[in-house]
């Protein structure tokens, strides 16, 4: 029904790709993330509660993302965990990229679908949305760093106490690619019970 030679090289190419291997100061298309975005919405939901919630970030916008988590990680981090480094990569790395979608899953009231399920929707979403952008040939990559876990964020990207961020999907046009992926063999991980 599709092309499976073409899906399996596609899943199977998939990397990361980080902020250092973009190319500077080069835009992608906005009807490029807006198919990413697409094909995220199109994630498997548990009693579709549809939790994923993203913000994009570009332009300017990535100047306030990182002002921002750069001002979070002074404010909170307790003074002996500080590292002026990290201050300073969470100000720099936002720049790199094309655009940064935050990642935040939004609890639904009822409470009636287990939590860890809503995360791995969430997560389903993300990876429909590496892959098209790796279709695409765009660089992504999630990270889940800096402040994704820091509670006082959660308000800067539209999530409330109950919800969670999950941290920030960066893109960005590839100028160094990533090397081939390693796995183990999938042998390892699965056992067949066949009678
Ligand atoms: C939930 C999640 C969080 C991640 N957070 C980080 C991160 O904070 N920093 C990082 O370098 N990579 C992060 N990654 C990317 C992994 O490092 C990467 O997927 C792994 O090295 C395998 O490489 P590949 O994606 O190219 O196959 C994260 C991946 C996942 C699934």
């Amino acid at each position: 029904m599709y092309n499976t030679k073409e899906i399996n090289q596609l899943i199977r190419h998939r990397r990361s790709v980080y902020p250092v291997q973009y190319v500077e100061g080069k835009v992608i298309d906005d009807t490029i993330i807006e198919q990413i975005l697409e094909n995220a919405n199109w994630a498997p939901t548990h009693g579709r509660t549809e939790p994923w919630r993203f913000c994009v970030f570009t332009g300017d916008g990535l100047k306030k993302l990182a002002q921002f988590q750069a001002e979070t990680y002074k404010k909170y981090t307790p003074t002996e965990d500080f590292k002026e480094n990290k201050h300073q990569k969470l100000l720099d790395n936002p720049l790199k990229a094309s655009h940064i979608i935050s990642i935040g899953m939004k609890r639904q009231a009822s409470g009636r679908i287990p939590e860890v399920e809503e995360i791995e929707a969430v997560a389903c979403a993300v990876q429909n949305m590496y892959l098209t952008a790796t279709a695409y040939g765009i660089g992504a990559y999630w990270g889940s760093g800096g402040i994704t876990y820091y509670e006082e964020a959660k308000p800067f990207f539209d999530l409330e106490p109950e919800d969670k961020l999950l941290g920030f999907f960066y893109l960005g046009h590839i100028e160094k690619p990533s090397p081939e992926g390693k796995r183990a063999p999938v042998q390892e991980k699965v056992r067949w019970i066949k009678g």
